[in-house]
């Protein structure tokens, strides 16, 4: 293990040594080392020349060598993959074409489950009529159908449900839409960058359009019907940019929030960190044209150098990870932050913040953790950009729930990387109401991507992946190889409404089977029907929970191979980032992260109750 993170370091210096590199460059400073040399385990580079280019690139930005390739920027990536890879088309195409024509994509929907939440209070409740399922169903819950994404070993898009189709992203940038009973394929759409966040169907005249961001800045609106594009628009060009958060949308404008991995740049000491600016863009869902866009922190300025001479800037980061919170009533949106990737610390970062929908303006800031200056740097000792009195990373990656208490107080619920949930009052500049820990927290750790709530309780998973093999591990970890203490997770925990107070507490269960290093943290975000909460976990497990003890209901372990409808090789692995999405009597569970420790998987599954 030791050796991989002198070999990550070693290629990283010897990169620096040049300007303007060629492919062929790039190869030998971060790919030749490994890959020239002749070992059972490594693809020697002539297997990796039979890969299309598009496939190697892939394998960088979300693939197995997404650890190695952090430090090495997009240009470069491209002109290493162009080098490198062989010509020829990407196999995302579609083997099995839907032999009916779709629902009509226009008037009122039968069953939906629009963007990243059901409703614009983020609270991932499917209530009843929607769901189309009940407690006593959800127990026996049968596969239907098995979608396999074509030279993935990702799958983290979050699936949106519309009229009979369930439309989804995947990571070789190819979006489908998916009949939701059978799972043919209407049409597929091929996106520039890989397509994480959750689409979100927007009325247009007559029809409907589709509105989303891939993974290097880019924004779509599709005809929901057809496939066909009615624009594209990059509205961040940073080259680090990542939109990960989904989209919200409100009276023809959506807003769109701006994360980035530029954090993980500043492992290469020779990277001059950092400039990324988190954001919220409004584009209006007609054309394309940006109404407003907020930057979270001002302009980064030179701030000095590192010992080893690299200059630095700042302020930098409070990117956002999540979905934005609309609250119609007060005509505000609520956004929460990530961590700052240098100094100068902002207020911005890791907070909930109000913004006028209107103009973008910002109302008011809640700063959970201050001071949070972190980059990945801080990860390894040998590089010298880790800013001085680091801080823990505690980013926000999930939304802030806008929910009503069982008394009819309006509260916002915002859960940390920290471990910690708070309440806070729209009414008082996001005062907060109570705070409640949940978990340990950590890099790893806490409420990473989204909880759930009914009106009651807000449900809260928790990370708490505890790596084994200690520090020195730290890098190796990140290239698929799960090294978890697959005893240690955090778990799922109710907290009511009123007060934070604890209703229930279920421990994570450990990794079943048992694989080494596996880790049963869970990570994805919390999804509800009325009486039933659903939650994954990295060992593959998704699980529904009694809303009202916490005893578990059904149990899945998607980390196995599945025979798909379309014909694809695909296995399940990890859960997290995304949650199930629930409609029409149908769940939809997108299963492979390979990112952290977890493992590897290409699959999105569709269940159903048992007929
Ligand atoms: C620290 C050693 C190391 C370095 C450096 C490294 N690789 Fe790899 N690479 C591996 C190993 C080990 C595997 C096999 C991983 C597995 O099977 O889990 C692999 C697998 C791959 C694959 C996947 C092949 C497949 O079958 O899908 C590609 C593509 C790849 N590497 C490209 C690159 C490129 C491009 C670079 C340079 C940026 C690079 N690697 C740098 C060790 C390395």
């Amino acid at each position: 293990m030791k050796s991989f993170v002198i070999l990550i370091v070693a290629a990283s210096l010897a990169a620096a040594a040049f300007a303007a590199p060629s492919g062929e460059d790039v190869y030998k400073a971060r790919c030749a080392g490994c890959h020239d040399q002749n070992t059972p385990r490594i693809p020697p580079k002539e297997a990796l020349q039979k890969l299309p280019a598009a496939r190697i690139l892939r394998t960088l930005d979300f693939g197995v060598m997404m650890a190695i390739a952090y430090p090495i920027k997009r240009d470069e990536r491209e002109v290493l993959a162009k080098y490198l890879g062989a010509p020829g088309a990407d196999e995302t195409a579609s083997s099995n074409p839907c032999a009916g024509t779709m629902r009509p994509m226009a008037g009122s929907p039968l069953y939906n489950w629009n963007g990243w939440s059901p409703a614009l209070d983020n609270a991932r409740y499917q209530p009843s009529d929607k769901a189309g399922l009940t407690l006593g169903q959800m127990r026996n819950l049968k596969l239907k159908w098995a979608f396999g994404f074509a030279g993935d070993i990702t799958a983290f898009a979050a699936p949106t449900v519309y009229n009979g189709t369930v439309f989804v992203g995947s990571a070789s940038g190819a979006v489908r839409a998916l009949d939701v009973k059978t799972g043919c394929t209407h049409w597929t759409f091929q996106a520039n960058g890989p397509v994480r966040m959750a689409m979100l169907t927007v009325p247009a005249g007559t029809r409907t359009s589709l509105i989303f961001g891939d993974q290097i800045g880019w924004v779509y609106s599709l005809d929901a019907a057809s496939g066909q594009q009615i624009w594209r628009k990059r509205i961040e060009d940073h080259e680090a940019v990542r939109l990960t958060g989904s989209s919200a949308g409100h009276e023809g404008v959506v807003f769109i929030p701006a994360a980035s991995w530029e954090e993980t740049r500043a492992l290469d000491p020779k990277y001059a960190c950092c400039t990324f600016r988190g954001s919220l863009t409004a584009v209006r869902a007609s054309d394309g044209t940006i109404v407003w866009k907020t930057f979270l922190v001002d302009p980064p300025k030179k701030t000095g150098v590192t010992k080893g001479g690299t200059p630095t800037y700042g302020p930098s980061g409070a990117g956002v990870w999540s979905a934005p919170t609309v609250d119609a009533k007060r005509g505000l949106l609520y956004i929460t932050t990530g961590d700052n990737y240098s100094h100068p610390a902002t207020k911005t970062s890791d907070a909930v913040i109000a913004l006028q929908i209107k103009t973008g303006k910002i109302v008011w800031t809640q700063q959970t953790t201050p001071a949070d200056v972190y980059n990945s740097a801080c990860s390894v000792k040998a590089s010298d950009n880790c800013p001085e009195d680091s801080g823990p990373d505690y980013d926000y990656g999930s939304s802030a729930l806008l929910v009503k208490t069982p008394e009819g107080r309006e509260i916002l619920v915002a859960g940390q990387k920290s471990g910690v949930v708070y309440a806070l009052d729209p009414e008082q500049k996001g005062k907060i109401i109570w705070e409640t820990r949940v978990g340990k927290g950590g890099i790893n750790g806490g409420v990473q991507w989204g909880m759930a709530s009914d009106g009651q309780k807000v449900y809260a998973a928790t990370a708490d992946s505890m790596k084994t093999g200690g520090a020195a591990a730290g890098l190796a970890n990140l290239i698929g190889n799960a090294n978890y203490d697959p005893t240690a997770g955090g778990g799922l925990t109710a907290l009511r409404l009123t007060d934070g107070s604890k209703a229930w507490f279920a421990e994570a269960a450990p990794c079943s089977p048992p694989r080494p290093g596996c880790s049963p943290a869970q990570e994805g975000a919390v999804t509800m029907i009325p009486g039933v909460v659903l939650s994954g976990s990295l060992d593959g497990h998704m699980r529904a929970f009694n809303a009202e003890d916490g005893k578990v209901l059904w149990d899945f372990d998607t980390a196995k191979d599945f025979t798909t409808i379309n014909g694809v090789r695909a296995m399940g692995g990890s859960l997290s980032g995304v949650g199930p999405v629930i409609s029409g009597g149908m769940v939809f569970i997108n299963s492979g992260y390979p990112r952290n420790g977890g493992m590897p998987g290409n699959v999105l599954l569709a269940f159903g109750p048992d007929e």
